[in-house]
């Protein structure tokens, strides 16, 4: 994607060949700063402390990380501490254990001298595929919304909802949920965006509606309650949003507050479709409620907000009483029955067993 002319991705190998450069997500839409990984506790803690964040970007990161770790040692013992201490980064998208795995399976066959080269290829290749798989979303999703369009059949926008940012800062490029939503507006299709705030990150706020400004797509910021309102009006056309982790029968986990938007779609029969990539979807569970881990962020998330004061310089502001008790859960699970259908890149598909798993019969 593009910042002010010029193509970016999220995450790339730098030129030295021995880091990885990554957009710091937390300074955005403020500053736009790249910084370096230089080794396997950068690449953890910028997945913890969210430089990067959403599920298929943490996945990348996991995966370059691994190399890092490999680019300094690459003994069993520093091939087993980088998968421990990768793991424990980040419990809800299941891209992070997903790409260990994927590592893993590439690096523990090799001598350890062998290993920075194989996990240098890999992270490649998990990295470019991401785009693959997130264009062919693209592909997909866009076609639906044409289809809404001429459902519609007058040059009014369709009005697409969308939850947290599932853009292309939460994968390598194109996105997830706003792939789709680019391809329609590149193929010329009006589309209007409402992006959630999506409280306490503010990844609607500070992400989404950065990235959808900077490719010209029309979108409206609303606050987190606004959705249900503006559905029970007949202002949304389509509801699509990103995933962390689908379970195998189409539970999906998802930003805290999507729960609430698809019960609202679901009563105003409006459509909620999820993007999900298939490293997102989780075979080996399928009841999300009971089996998924939701993260439980630092309650400073809550109570305190970042933003730019009236002389364009950055603070931080409390936004609670003194000694305020706060609860951050960071995610919730749609159960799989208030899902309209599941955008993969293979094409979309019924939230359940038997459509995914037909769709994807290698894992069925
Ligand atoms: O906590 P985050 O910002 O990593 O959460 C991201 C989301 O919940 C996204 O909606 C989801 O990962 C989909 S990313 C394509």
């Amino acid at each position: 994607m593009k910042v002010d002319g010029k193509h970016y991705r999220t995450i790339w190998p730098s030129k030295t060949g021995q880091t990885v450069e990554i957009i710091d997500q937390t300074r955005l839409p403020f500053e736009f700063k790249i910084v370096e990984l230089a080794n396997l506790d950068d690449a953890v803690n910028a997945i913890a402390d969210m430089l990067v964040r959403g599920a298929p970007l943490i996945g990348a990161t996991t995966a370059w990380g691994i190399w890092l770790a490999m680019l300094a040692d690459g003994s069993d013992t520093s091939l087993k501490q980088a998968l421990d201490k990768l793991r424990n980064a980040r419990p809800t998208a299941v891209n992070l254990s997903w790409a260990l795995a994927q590592m893993s399976t590439a690096l523990k066959p090799l001598k350890p001298e062998d290993r920075s080269a194989a996990a240098y290829a890999r992270a490649l290749e998990i990295t470019e595929n991401d785009v693959i798989l997130c264009s062919s979303i693209g592909d997909h999703g866009s076609q639906l919304i044409s289809d809404t369009h001429a459902a519609k059949g007058n040059d009014e926008p369709i009005n697409i909802l969308t939850h947290c940012n599932a853009g292309w800062l939460a994968t390598v490029d194109w996105g997830t949920a706003l792939a789709p939503i680019y391809k329609a507006h590149d193929a010329g299709i009006p589309v209007h965006v409402w992006v959630d705030e999506t409280r306490p990150r503010s990844q609607g706020n500070f992400l989404t509606a950065w990235e959808l400004q900077h490719h010209g797509v029309p979108n409206t910021v609303i606050v987190d309650n606004a959705g249900g309102h503006l559905m029970q009006n007949g202002e949304v056309d389509m509801c699509i949003v990103g995933t962390d982790r689908t379970t195998a029968s189409g539970d999906v986990c998802n930003k805290i507050g999507t729960y609430l938007k698809a019960l609202a779609a679901h009563d105003n029969n409006i459509p909620f479709y999820v993007a999900a990539p298939s490293p997102s979807i989780d075979w080996t569970i399928s009841d999300g409620l009971a089996e998924i881990t939701i993260e439980q962020r630092d309650h400073r998330e809550i109570s305190h907000i970042a933003g730019k004061l009236n002389n364009d310089s950055l603070a931080t502001v409390q936004v609670v009483p003194d000694n305020c008790s706060t609860r951050n859960d960071a995610f919730d699970v749609t159960p799989a029955r208030f899902i309209s259908g599941i955008i993969t890149e293979r094409g979309i598909c019924a939230a359940n067993q038997r459509a995914l798993s037909t769709m994807f019969p290698e894992h069925a």
